[in-house]
This record gives C-alpha cells, sequence and structure tokens, in this order.
C-alpha cells in the first residue's frame, strides 16, 4: 500500500502542493467532526443527568453548528483540491506523453500500438484522474481519523480499547488479504480493458470494410474484447466478495464483543454510550479506508500502463549541424530486426544524388521497410545509413527531415482545408506558392472545383476526395516541401489508369533533379530507372543499370519477362 500510495505521489509530479492541500482540508474535516463528537457526549451527560441541560444546550448547539457548517465547507474545498488535483494530474501526464509520442520513431506507430496509445490516454488516464487522488486522500485521512479516534477511546476506556484496537488488527489482516487479491486481478482487468478500447477503435476503423462487404463475424474481436472485458470485471468482483464480506464481519464481530463487554461488565450507562458510539465510528471509518483500499490494485496497474508508455526510449537524435556533401544515400551493411525477426540482410547500396533508383522484388521481400529506414521510421539494427556522408543518427531530426519527403500509397490528409493540407509540406509558403505546388503536381483544376476552392474542408482522412485527389494532394504537399531526396512507395499501384497517368506526371515533376528511391511496379517506370536493386528475403540480390542486369538470370530479367507477357505482376505483388 506505502508503495502504490508513494506511486500515485510521484505520478502526481507538479501537483504535489494541490494534494497537499486535499489532504490538509481532509484534516480539516476530522477536526470539525470532532466537535460532533464533543457534542454527543455533552448529550449523553444530559440524559444521564450528570450535565446541567441548561448549560450545556448552548454548547451542544454552537459545536453542531460548527461542525456542521465547517464540515460542509472543510468538505467541499477537500472535494474541489481532491478534483483539481486529479484533472491537473492528468493533463499533465497527457502533455508530457503526446511530447514524448512526437519523438518516438515513426516505425512504433503501428495500428495494434495506436490502439493500446489511444487506451492508456484515454480510458487508463480517466480512471486514474477521478480515482487516484480520491483514493489517496480518502485512505491517508481515513487512517489518520482511525489512530485519532482510537488513541481517544483508550484515554476513555483502556480495556475497550484495546479490544477495539484488537478488532483494527484483525480487520488490517483480512484488508491485507483483500488487497493481494486486488493485486493480483488488477493487471488482468487492466489488459481486458486496453484491449477492449483497442478493438472498438479497430472496429470502428474498419467498419466500412465490414459494412461493404456484409463480413459476418466482423465484430467477432470486438465481442471478445467486450466478453473479456465483462469476464474479468465479474472476477475481480467475485474474488474480492469473501474478503469483502470477511472485513464486515470482523466489524460486526467486534462491535458486538464490545457492546457484551461493557454490559457485562455493568459499566454505567453514559459510558458505555459514549463507547460504543466511538467503536462505531472508529469501525466505519476504518471501513471507508479499506473500501479506498479495494482500489489499490487497479490504480497500481493503470500507473504501471501510464509509465510503460511515458518509458518507451525516444529517437536519440543530434542537436549539431552537420554539412551535408551532397544528397547521395549509402546503405552500409544495412541490417534491420522487427523485434526478434531480422528481416534485412547486411544490405549495402550506394544511391548517386541526383539519380532514380528502383526497388523491385516480391511482396514481403522488406522494400518498404528498407525505405523507411531512410526518414528513421525505424532505425538499423546493424551497419549505418549515411546521407551526404553523415550517419542518419549523427542528424537533427528537423534537418534529416527537411532532406527527405516520402510519397506512400496511402495518403493521410488532416481535417482541414485543402490549402492548409498541402502547406504542411512548407508552413511558410505563400499561396501562391502552395498554388504553383498544386499546379505542379496535376491539382489546381480539380481543386477549383471543389465548392470553396483551397479553402473547401477535407474530410477526416481525405474521406471526401478520390483515392487518386488525395494522392496528388499529398505530391503537392512534397513538391512544396521540395526535399532533395523522394522516397515513392507504390505510389501509383492503387490507381486507375485515368487518375495514374495524372499521378504519373505529377511525380515526373516531383522527382525532377532529385534523388529518388522508388518502389515501383510499372514497366516503363522502373526500366527508365537510372538504377535497379533487386531485393529478395531481405537480400539485396541484384543491383546495377537495368541495361545490366538485363544481361544476368535473376528477379529483374524474369519481372521484364512477366511484364512482357502481361501476367499481373502487380495483383501478385500487391
Ligand atoms: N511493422 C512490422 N512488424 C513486424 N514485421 C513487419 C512489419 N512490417 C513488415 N514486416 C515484415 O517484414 C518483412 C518485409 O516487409 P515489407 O518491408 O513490407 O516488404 P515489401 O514492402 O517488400 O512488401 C515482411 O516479412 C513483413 O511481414
Ligand atoms: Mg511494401
Amino acid at each position: 500500500m506505502r508503495k502504490t500510495l508513494s506511486r500515485i505521489w510521484a505520478f502526481s509530479q507538479k501537483r504535489h502542493g494541490a494534494m497537499l492541500r486535499a489532504l490538509g482540508f481532509a484534516f480539516l474535516r476530522s477536526v470539525f467532526g470532532a466537535f460532533q463528537l464533543y457534542a454527543i457526549m455533552l448529550t449523553v451527560g444530559v440524559l444521564t443527568g450528570q450535565t446541567n441541560a441548561g448549560n450545556a444546550l448552548p454548547q451542544v448547539a454552537l459545536c453542531t453548528g460548527a461542525c456542521v457548517v465547517g464540515n460542509f465547507a472543510a468538505s467541499y474545498l477537500e472535494q474541489t483540491a481532491v478534483m483539481h488535483t486529479g484533472f491537473y494530474m492528468a493533463a499533465d501526464k497527457r502533455i508530457e506523453l503526446g511530447g514524448l509520442l512526437r519523438q518516438l520513431p515513426l516505425g512504433f506507430f503501428t495500428s495494434s500500438s495506436v490502439g493500446r496509445i489511444t487506451a492508456t490516454l484515454t480510458t487508463t488516464l480517466s480512471g486514474l484522474e477521478t480515482a487516484s487522488v480520491m483514493t489517496m486522500v480518502g485512505i491517508v485521512s481515513g487512517l489518520f481519523n482511525t489512530v485519532a479516534l482510537f488513541v481517544f477511546m483508550l484515554f476513555l476506556d483502556l480495556p475497550l480499547g484495546l479490544l477495539a484496537g484488537a478488532g483494527m488488527l484483525v480487520y488490517i489482516v483480512v484488508i491485507g488479504w483483500q488487497m493481494a487479491l486486488s493485486h493480483k486481478n488488477a493487471p488482468d482487468l487492466q489488459a481486458a480493458q486496453t484491449r477492449l478500447a483497442d478493438a472498438a477503435l479497430t472496429f470502428l476503423q474498419g467498419i466500412k470494410v465490414t459494412k461493404a462487404f456484409s463480413v459476418k463475424n466482423g465484430d467477432t474481436a470486438l465481442n471478445e474484447a467486450i466478453e473479456g472485458s465483462r469476464a474479468a470485471n465479474l472476477r475481480l468482483t467475485d474474488r474480492s466478495m469473501p474478503s469483502q464480506f470477511a472485513a464486515g464481519l470482523v466489524i460486526a464481530g467486534f462491535e458486538s464483543a464490545i457492546l457484551l463487554t461493557s454490559v457485562a461488565g455493568g459499566a454505567e450507562a453514559g459510558h458505555t454510550v459514549i463507547l460504543l458510539i466511538f467503536s462505531f465510528m472508529v469501525y466505519s471509518t476504518l471501513a471507508q479506508a479499506g473500501s479506498m483500499l479495494s482500489m489499490i490494485g487497479m490504480l497500481e496497474s493503470a500507473i504501471s500502463e501510464v509509465e510503460e508508455l511515458a518509458q518507451t526510449p525516444p529517437l536519440k537524435t543530434a542537436s549539431q549541424l552537420r554539412p551535408l556533401q551532397d544528397s547521395g544515400v549509402e546503405f552500409d551493411h544495412v541490417s534491420f530486426s522487427y523485434g526478434s525477426t531480422e528481416v534485412l540482410h547486411d544490405i549495402s547500396l550506394t544511391i548517386q544524388p541526383g539519380t532514380v533508383t528502383a526497388i523491385i522484388g516480391p511482396s514481403g521481400s522488406g522494400k518498404t521497410t528498407l525505405c523507411e529506414l531512410v526518414p528513421r521510421f525505424h532505425d538499423v539494427t546493424r551497419g549505418a545509413i549515411r546521407i551526404g556522408g553523415v550517419d542518419l543518427r549523427e542528424l537533427p531530426e528537423k534537418e534529416l527531415m527537411a532532406q527527405v519527403s516520402m510519397v506512400f500509397q496511402q495518403t493521410y490528409l488532416f481535417e482541414d482545408t485543402v490549402l492548409n493540407n498541402i502547406r504542411i509540406g512548407r508552413p511558410e509558403a505563400t499561396e501562391n506558392e502552395v498554388m504553383a505546388a498544386a499546379r505542379a503536381a496535376q491539382c489546381h483544376s480539380f481543386i477549383m472545383a471543389l465548392p470553396q476552392g483551397y479553402n473547401t474542408l477535407i474530410g477526416e482522412g481525405g474521406s471526401t476526395l478520390s483515392g487518386g485527389e488525395k494522392q496528388r494532394i499529398s505530391i503537392a504537399r512534397a513538391i512544396l516541401k521540395d526535399a532533395p531526396i523522394i522516397i515513392l512507395d507504390e505510389a501509383t499501384s492503387a490507381l486507375d489508369a485515368e487518375n495514374e497517368r495524372e499521378v504519373l506526371s505529377a511525380i515526373a515533376e516531383l522527382t525532377k533533379n532529385k534523388t529518388v528511391i522508388m518502389i515501383a511496379h510499372r514497366l516503363h517506370t522502373v526500366q527508365k530507372a537510372d538504377r535497379i536493386a533487386a531485393l529478395e528475403n531481405g537480400q539485396l540480390v541484384q543491383s546495377g543499370t537495368p541495361a545490366e542486369l538485363l544481361e544476368q538470370e535473376g528477379i529483374y530479367r524474369r519481372f521484364i519477362e512477366e511484364k512482357k507477357s502481361s501476367i499481373g505482376w502487380r495483383l501478385k505483388n500487391s
């Protein structure tokens, strides 16, 4: 428990002040609670004839009034402070994680990790936001109150106080048992919740396909995740039930014992009543703190999940500018593994500045992965990649990004105007420069035909445009950016013939006088490349000019032959 409380404390970082304020108000609330006790003692005194009613009445009224008003004010302030601490703490974490996410290698963001990150940033942090500070304050103030009441009780009646103390010890043992269970089950529940958020996201992203193809069991994963979350929740409840009941039983047992002891002891009525009220209060504050303790396991694993994300190592980048000789790209004995699976093996390839290199090879041979290493979506496992003679890892991120533009088969457009979507390429570009890039990318005429021209809002992900139009906008972006190295990954393979022609002429504009690495399937494009690199099973099996490779038996010749006999290489290798 101490460990979890100190983790919550550490987690709240900049919000320690607010947390202490909440604890302070909780303490104040207990002080006002004590007024109530005093009023009760006076009242019992009056009832048993020990105190004069006339003297006691104003004091009772004053104490009760102070208790009600003070309690209300302190509770109000405490709750506000608890909420504030929680909200700010979660906001701090979200901002911190947002900052971190920007520094992670892009290869980190696979579809599964995006689901997990989303779940952590929303569900998990929301849970911590509302529950962690409340639990912390509840436990600390509850324990403090219990101890204070207990000490008071010892003064009133030592034997009965000790009996109540014994009850508290037994209760704490039972609660310890409950906490151990909660610790054991919480990760299970946490994982089930993350899976649920992840599955819901995946389901929503794929809902078009699910509907369009009437995929029968398109929601199987989601249903399983819902079922899993339900089962995990029930398991947690089922398992914590016995210990919760046992805790209740301990309290009821010891309260009865105190009652019986005092009756049997023939103690005087007023004294007995007060003792009874005290013991009830001790146990009810203890039970309140105890019920909070069952949250501990949940909070612990939620914090672990957030911290795990927070500890993802960011991409190491240099801060010092290094002069680049040119825009040539050199792969020097590059190997790369996804996790423990090596998918690129010892690739050495030099790409001269201003030349076009076509990468060919069957599906899964590692073409995309090789290209993604250049803008550091992932870092090489062995070897090095150099641009203009400088290792990528020694380039500041900004500098690297300024050197490389990528155009993918899938493009992403933001929910913003067409103008701003192109301007992402170079934020300081003027409207005229944006339009010039759009013209070069064959976008201008279709943009002008949109309802508000360049100011038309594009739906999320570009949903309101056709595939070819989105592709051309992404090329306009790259033209505007004007980076010396251009990487094209099957930029035309998802397009129909009409669109393909326009995208090709946009690409011709984009790649003029640049160093180009392209993964391409069109015979024409590949034949016109300066050099060809052929990959197979993650190995570079051929490289040279098209004429050289035509002389050799190998992938390139097979590629040409297959194309010429118009067999759908593209279909097989999409
Ligand atoms: N994010 C990833 N995680 C794990 N393995 C991957 C990932 N992306 C690709 N791979 C694997 O790496 C190999 C090369 O894939 P890829 O570079 O996409 O090939 P290509 O572009 O030539 O089709 C394949 O075996 C593929 O399954
Ligand atoms: Mg690929």
